[in-house]
């Protein structure tokens, strides 16, 4: 054995406890999200185990149990006498659906994700990829669910109108595509804003678009919207006036395909919007929390959805603007450029 420095040692061992602490709550937090519990709390009221199990018809002895566990990884607060209260902060990330920060998404998300680690650690060996269709369904909800708040937050009031002249098409009436939609939202949440166009979701997930038909119908919007199975490289229809991407071009496994087949489909002035995950070029700028959340997603579930496809060119969820250029250009584009981002998002603008 290599010589251990003992504060390093140490302070690497407190890292992992922290880290252990995450993990177990995880499905903890799933639950509280699940039964209601967090819910029951926005009042922001202190409240007792018992209490809070008459108000979610649970029982009072796992309540206590989770409550104090909750407490200690910082979910909410206790004040003593075995009562405990969720902050306006917690009680927004823990129930507020409509927020950007709402976080309850990503738990359904990566409960569900860490199902298929068995699966992938076979994978590991053989080479084989894990189709997205494959997971567990709750997959696709935590991750229309996690992605949602984000696109609410800035798809229309600002990923949009980072496009050059797009507003005042899209104002008029054009013609858009949404590929690889899931659950639809994106597709809705422009939809809703302009009227005058005609949007049309694709994605290869036949479950999925089942989810998104049923959320557009159920919303009673009456959305210029219609959704269709298709793959990014057979989807149907010409001269679409802009042609998005959201959150998938990097689960594909032939992303250079993809975008071959959506310059024919485009108008010679058209443009596509293809929003990643934030990175940077080289693994060691994403050496930082989110590019680790993100390398773990991508092992667990975007590099084996794209190794599950034809090509299964696998860029994995942190390819970074220099490999997404390149995809670009493979396709035949000229013109590629960042319109703007978020801390969690690039959004490219892609035209010929
Ligand atoms: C991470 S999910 C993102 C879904 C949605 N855009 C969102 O933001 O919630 C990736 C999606 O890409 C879809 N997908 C993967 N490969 C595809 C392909 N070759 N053609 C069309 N859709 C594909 C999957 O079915 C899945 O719905």
């Amino acid at each position: 054995m290599r010589p251990v420095d003992d504060d390093k040692m140490m302070a690497f061992v407190g890292k992992v406890i922290n880290d252990w602490g995450a993990a177990a709550a995880t499905p903890l937090v799933a639950i509280g999200d699940q039964l209601g519990l967090y819910r029951a709390m926005t009042d922001g009221e202190p409240v007792t185990a018992a209490e809070l199990a008459a108000r979610t018809n649970t029982a009072p002895r796992y309540i206590a149990e989770w409550l104090a566990g909750q407490a200690a990884g910082g979910y909410l607060s206790y004040d003593g006498e075995g009562k405990y209260h969720l902050e306006p902060e917690q009680a927004v990330a823990l129930t507020d659906e409509n927020s950007p920060l709402c976080v309850l998404g990503g738990f359904e998300a990566f409960n569900a994700a860490i199902k298929v680690a068995p699966r992938v650690a076979d994978a590991f060996r053989s080479g084989e990829g894990v189709a997205w269709g494959e997971h567990d369904p709750a997959l696709f909800r935590g991750t229309a669910r996690f992605f949602r708040p984000g696109y609410q937050a800035n798809l229309v009031d600002n990923w949009l109108p980072a496009l050059d002249g797009m507003v005042d098409r899209l104002r008029a009436g054009a013609k858009v595509a949404d590929v690889g939609c899931g659950f639809g939202h994106s597709t809705t949440l422009m939809a809703d804003a302009f009227p005058k166009s005609e949007f049309i979701g694709f994605d290869a997930h036949d479950k999925s678009i089942e989810a998104a038909e049923k959320l557009a119908a159920e919303s009673g919007r009456g959305h210029h919207v219609d959704f269709q199975v298709a793959t990014a490289t057979d989807f149907g229809g010409q001269d679409y006036d802009l042609i998005t991407y959201f959150d998938c071009l990097h689960d594909m496994g032939d992303p250079v395909g993809a975008l071959s087949h959506a310059r024919e489909a485009l108008r010679p002035d058209g443009a596509l919007m293809i929003v990643e995950p934030m990175a940077g070029n080289d693994v060691a700028d994403n050496l930082n929390p989110l590019g680790r959340l993100f390398y773990s997603v991508s092992t667990l579930v975007c590099t084996p959805a794209s190794l599950s496809e034809e090509v299964g060119a696998a860029l994995g969820a942190q390819a970074g603007p220099a490999r997404m250029e390149q995809v670009a250009r493979h396709a035949g584009f000229s013109n590629f450029r960042k319109a703007t981002e978020t801390p969690f998002n690039l959004v490219y603008e892609v035209r010929r």
